[in-house]
Formats: C-alpha cells, sequence, structure tokens
C-alpha cells in the first residue's frame, strides 16, 4: 500500500461512502427540473464524479479491502442511480402536466355561471319564430336554396322577361341551360312545393336562407333569412290575413305590439301589402328609427293570385289563401336594436356572447 495516511484511502471508507450518497440523495431531491435533474446526474456518476474517482482509487487497496470498499461504492452507485431515475420519473411527470395544462382546450368543460358556445342570435329568432307560429296551430316547412327559374319566378307568376324579376338581383348557377337554376332570392318557392306536393287545407310556415346580388352594407347582405307563410284553405279572405299578422306580432314582440298593412306590389300576391309593426324603439310614440310615425316596415303579404293556384293545379274557385314573408335578420336587428346587419356574421365574441 502506498503511503497509508488517513487521506490515502479514504475512497474505501464506508462512512465516507455513506456520507457521499446522503449528499447525492439530498442534491436529487432537490432537483427541481429534469433539465438540472440532467446535469446533476452526470456531476454525481459521471467519469469525474467521486463515486467513479473512488472507483478508480480502488486499485491503490490491498486485495482484503479493495473486496469490501468495491461493494460499498457499487451499492452507493446503484443508491444515487436509484434516486435518479425515480426523480427523474417524477420530474417529467410533473412537466408534461404542467404542459397540457398550459395548452389546455377545453371546450366541453361545463363551468358554472359562464355560458360557452350557443345558438347564434338568427337561429334563436328563427326557432322562437317557428315555435310561436306551431302555438298558433302552422307547420313548419323547407325547400332547398339551390331552386329552377320555374319556383323562384316562373310559377310564382314572373312569367320570362317580366319587369318584377328586377326586384331580385339573381345568382345564377352554371347548371342546365343558362339562368336556369339559380340561388333563391326569397322563401316564396317553398309555397309553390308545398302546393305542388300536398292538398289544402295548408297552414305552414317556411323559413330558410335566401341569396341575391348586394353590395354588404349596413342593412344589405347577399345571404340573408326569410320566413314565409301561407294558408290555403276554403274561404280565406285578406281579414284573416290582417288578423293573422296581428296575432303573430303580439305574440313574438309581446302585448301592445300592433301591425299595419299597406298596399303594394307582387306578382304573386293580389291584393298585395307591405306589413308594418309597432316600432320596438319608441313603441309607437314616434322617434328618429321609424321617421317619426311609430311604424317600422316589416315584410310583404297579399292573397295568393289565382295565377299561382293554376300553376300548381288547385281550384282558385274552391280554394282561396294569404302568403306574407319577412326577413328574420331584419326581425332580429329591430328587436335588438342592431344598427348594421353585419354585426350578425362577423363572429366578433363581444357581440355573439350578448345573445
Ligand atoms: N317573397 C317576397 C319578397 O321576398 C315577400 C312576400 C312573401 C310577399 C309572401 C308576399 C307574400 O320580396
Amino acid at each position: 500500500m502506498n503511503g497509508g495516511g488517513p487521506g490515502e484511502d479514504r475512497e474505501g471508507r464506508s462512512s465516507d461512502v455513506d456520507a457521499l450518497v446522503g449528499e447525492a440523495l439530498a442534491r436529487v431531491a432537490e432537483a427541481d427540473t429534469s433539465e438540472k435533474l440532467r446535469e446533476l446526474a452526470t456531476e454525481l456518476t459521471g467519469k469525474r464524479s467521486p463515486l467513479s474517482r473512488a472507483k478508480a482509487g480502488l486499485a491503490a487497496l490491498e486485495a482484503g479491502e479493495r473486496r469490501a470498499a468495491g461493494m460499498a461504492l457499487n451499492a452507493a452507485r446503484q443508491a444515487v442511480e436509484a434516486a435518479l431515475e425515480s426523480r427523474r420519473l417524477e420530474l417529467v411527470a410533473a412537466e408534461r402536466t404542467a404542459l397540457l395544462e398550459a395548452e389546455r382546450l377545453d371546450l366541453s368543460e361545463v363551468v358554472p355561471g359562464r355560458r360557452r358556445g350557443h345558438l347564434h342570435l338568427v337561429t334563436q329568432a328563427r326557432d322562437r319564430l317557428e315555435d310561436t307560429f306551431i302555438g298558433m296551430g302552422y307547420t313548419v316547412a323547407e325547400g332547398p336554396e339551390a331552386e329552377s327559374d320555374w319556383y323562384n319566378f316562373e310559377a310564382l307568376n314572373f312569367p320570362a322577361g317580366h319587369p318584377a324579376r328586377e326586384m331580385y338581383d339573381t345568382f345564377y348557377l352554371e347548371l342546365g341551360p343558362p339562368e336556369s337554376t339559380l340561388l333563391r332570392t326569397h322563401t316564396s318557392p317553398v309555397q309553390i312545393r308545398i302546393m305542388e306536393s300536398s292538398e289544402p287545407p295548408i297552414y305552414s310556415v317556411m323559413p330558410g336562407r335566401c341569396y341575391r346580388i348586394d353590395t354588404p352594407d349596413a342593412s344589405h347582405l347577399p345571404v340573408f333569412h326569410q320566413i314565409e307563410g301561407l294558408v290555403v284553405d276554403r274561404g280565406i279572405t285578406f281579414g284573416a290575413l290582417a288578423g293573422t299578422l296581428d296575432a303573430f306580432t303580439e305574440a313574438y314582440f309581446g302585448q301592445g305590439f300592433r301591425s299595419r298593412l299597406r298596399p303594394s306590389y307582387f306578382p304573386f300576391t293580389e291584393p298585395s301589402a307591405e306589413f308594418d309593426i309597432t316600432c320596438v324603439f319608441c313603441k309607437g310614440e314616434g322617434c328618429r328609427t321609424c321617421g317619426r310615425t311609430g311604424w317600422l316596415e316589416l315584410g310583404g303579404c297579399g292573397m295568393v293570385h289565382p295565377n299561382v293556384f293554376a300553376a300548381v293545379g288547385y281550384d282558385p274557385e274552391v280554394w282561396s289563401g294569404f302568403a306574407f314573408g319577412f326577413g328574420i335578420d331584419r326581425l332580429v336587428m329591430m328587436r335588438h336594436g342592431i344598427d348594421d346587419i353585419r354585426e350578425l356574421i362577423t363572429n366578433d365574441v363581444r357581440f355573439l356572447e350578448q345573445f
């Protein structure tokens, strides 16, 4: 044995090894990131670590001591490596959880008192309109948005070249002969579809999306929503139309809301009218929004034209009826005092969350 001073064989002494392990385990426990732990692992078990140096020092020991000291060092290394591994697993799991938590986007969680996602304002209005009419004994029907010229115009008494077609700036589809297929400009084609496929009496409303070529501004969008009403029965009068619109206005807007009719023109109704409702802003007192009249224009209506009955094969001597139609988006704007229709499609959450 070279020398024999106290320092020379310290690598082999079990008390020193115990101290080394104790210190190593304490430092492992303190490492708080897997990055730091990796550096610590090199420091504690790498080539230049005290453990490795102690192992190298074993060569200097006498054979008898070497065996015991070697076993003690192996046990020490195993203890340190086991501690490193279990701490590593702990840290990796914690870091993973933290990352998931940070990146979490839980769209399903129910937080009491906080709404996450709901039906769009226009959908809510459409649902309420349907409910209101169902309560009045109507059924709800739908039709396609891509229509033929027949349903959108011809059967509704707009023959080819009829000037009233110019009320509707139409998107035509490149399908079939030119201008034979289009995106419906109103929900009135659904009237024709219902009458073609069923016999009177008919009490139906037909909500849906419509299209017209329009540059978007505060009151126009090229895609908008209408709801149509159609009644066909024996002895249906203009008075029934007026009464129905009045009953609807009160059911939808509330007590004190009335409707009125003004003469107008539509090819598929005769006589035709525009219908107004009590101004929702001033309750009829007269304000700037209603031009001091106390009324807001909502839609069109009239008695079904005999030519329309002829187009669907109904006998106008037996059946009579009325129809009405109005914009759901407009209605929503009136009801909530929204002054720009584009708000409805901008999808600004700050706007949408109010409803
Ligand atoms: N379809 C007409 C329009 O959009 C509205 C209307 C419907 C008029 C039913 C009368 C009867 O202009």
